[in-house]
C-alpha cells in the first residue's frame, strides 16, 4: 500500500498523536530524496526496529554552502514514492518549506567539536544546517528512534552529539554504507559522473580499503595515507580535499590506530565531490 504523503505539520501531528496513543514506537529516516538502495537499507532497518516508520524528504537549503549544488540537487518525489511503496512505510513527510522554516525563523543549532575539520572545514555552515533541520525533524515526527547512514560518518557523529547534548528522547541508529558491486558508495551525486568518471570512481574506496588494511596490519599511518592519496590521484581524481585517520568514537585526529578508528576522505572527480569512509581495525588486532 502506498504511504500517505504529508506536507503539513498539523497532518503529521494528527497521525503521530494517534500512533503515540496506541503506544507505538515511531522511527524516522530523514532524507533529501533522490532515494537509492542506501536510503532503502535505512528504511528496512527502521521497519525492523519500530512499529511505525516515517521517511522525511526535504532538500534543506540551510545545509548547502554552494547555491549551484542546491540548484542541481535531484528532486524526484514521484519515483521516491514508488521506491518506498513496497517497503511498508507508514508515512512520507515532505514538508512545505514554511513547515520547517516559518517566517521569522531565527534559531541555529550548532554542534562544536565533531563538526569541525573534515567536511566541516570545507563546507562552511553545512553542519549547522544539518543539526538545525535534524533537530526539527526529530521533534516534529515524535520519533523514538532515527536511522542515519555511516556513509556520512561525520554527520552521524554530529547528530549523536546533538541528541545527547539536548537530551532529545531519540535513539540514533547508525547503518553501514551500501556500495555498488565495485565498491563505490551509493550517493545521489554519482548520477552526475560521466560514464568515464563513473568507471574510475571506485578508486576512492579501493584506496581507503587498502590503507585501512595496511594500518590495521601495523603499517605507519603517514606512509599509508600518502600511498592512498597517490592511488586516488593516479585513479583519475583531480584533487583530494582531505584524507584523515580519526577516532571512530570522537573524531579526534589519530597519529596511530591505537583505538577504534575511521579513515575518511573527500575527493573531486569530474567536478563532482565524493566522500567515503571505512572502519580501521585496531593495529595488531
Ligand atoms: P541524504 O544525503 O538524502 O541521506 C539520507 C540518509 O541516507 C543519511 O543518513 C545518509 O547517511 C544515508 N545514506 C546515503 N547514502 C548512503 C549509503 N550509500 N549507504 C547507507 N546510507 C546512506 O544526509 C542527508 O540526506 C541530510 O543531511 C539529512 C540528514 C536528511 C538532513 O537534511
Amino acid at each position: 500500500m502506498t504511504a500517505p504523503i504529508l506536507r503539513r505539520l498539523s497532518e503529521l501531528h494528527a497521525l503521530t498523536g494517534r500512533w503515540q496513543a496506541e503506544g507505538a514506537r515511531i522511527a524516522v529516516v530523514p532524507t533529501m530524496g533522490a532515494l537509492h538502495a542506501g536510503h532503502l537499507a535505512l528504511v528496512s532497518a527502521a521497519k525492523a526496529g519500530a512499529d511505525r516508520v516515517i521517511v522525511t524528504i526535504f532538500v534543506n537549503p540551510r545545509q548547502f554552502d554552494n547555491p549551484d549544488d542546491l540548484a542541481k540537487y535531484p528532486r524526484t518525489e514521484g519515483s521516491d514514492a514508488e521506491k518506498l511503496a513496497p517497503l511498508g512505510v507508514d508515512a512520507v513527510y515532505v514538508p512545505d518549506p514554511d513547515q520547517i522554516y516559518p517566517e521569522g525563523f531565527a534559531t541555529t543549532v550548532s554542534v562544536a567539536g565533531v563538526s569541525e575539520g573534515l567536511c566541516g572545514a570545507h563546507r562552511p555552515g553545512h553542519f549547522d544546517g544539518v543539526a538545525t533541520v535534524v533537530s526539527k525533524l526529530l521533534l516534529q515526527t515524535r520519533a523514538g528512534c532515527a536511522f542515519f547512514g555511516e556513509k556520512d560518518y561525520q554527520q552521524l557523529m554530529v547528530v549523536r552529539r546533538l541528541v545527547r547534548d539536548l537530551d532529545l528522547p531519540v535513539e540514533i541508529v547508525g547503518c553501514p554504507t551500501v556500495r555498488e558491486a565495485d565498491g563505490l558508495a551509493l550517493s545521489s551525486r554519482n548520477q552526475r559522473l560521466s560514464p568515464a568518471a563513473r568507471a574510475r570512481a571506485p578508486a576512492l574506496f579501493a584506496a581507503l580499503d587498502a590503507a585501512a588494511g595496511a594500518i590495521g596490519g601495523g603499517a605507519a599511518v603517514a606512509a599509508a595515507l600518502e600511498e592512498a592519496r597517490g592511488a586516488i590521484l593516479a585513479g583519475g581524481f583531480a584533487a583530494v580535499e582531505y584524507l584523515e585517520l580519526r577516532s571512530a568514537a570522537t573524531l579526534a585526529p589519530l597519529a596511530a590506530a591505537d583505538a577504534p578508528a575511521r579513515l575518511l576522505a573527500a575527493a573531486y572527480l569530474d567536478g563532482v565531490r565524493l566522500i567515503d569512509n571505512v572502519p580501521v581495525p585496531p593495529a595488531g588486532g
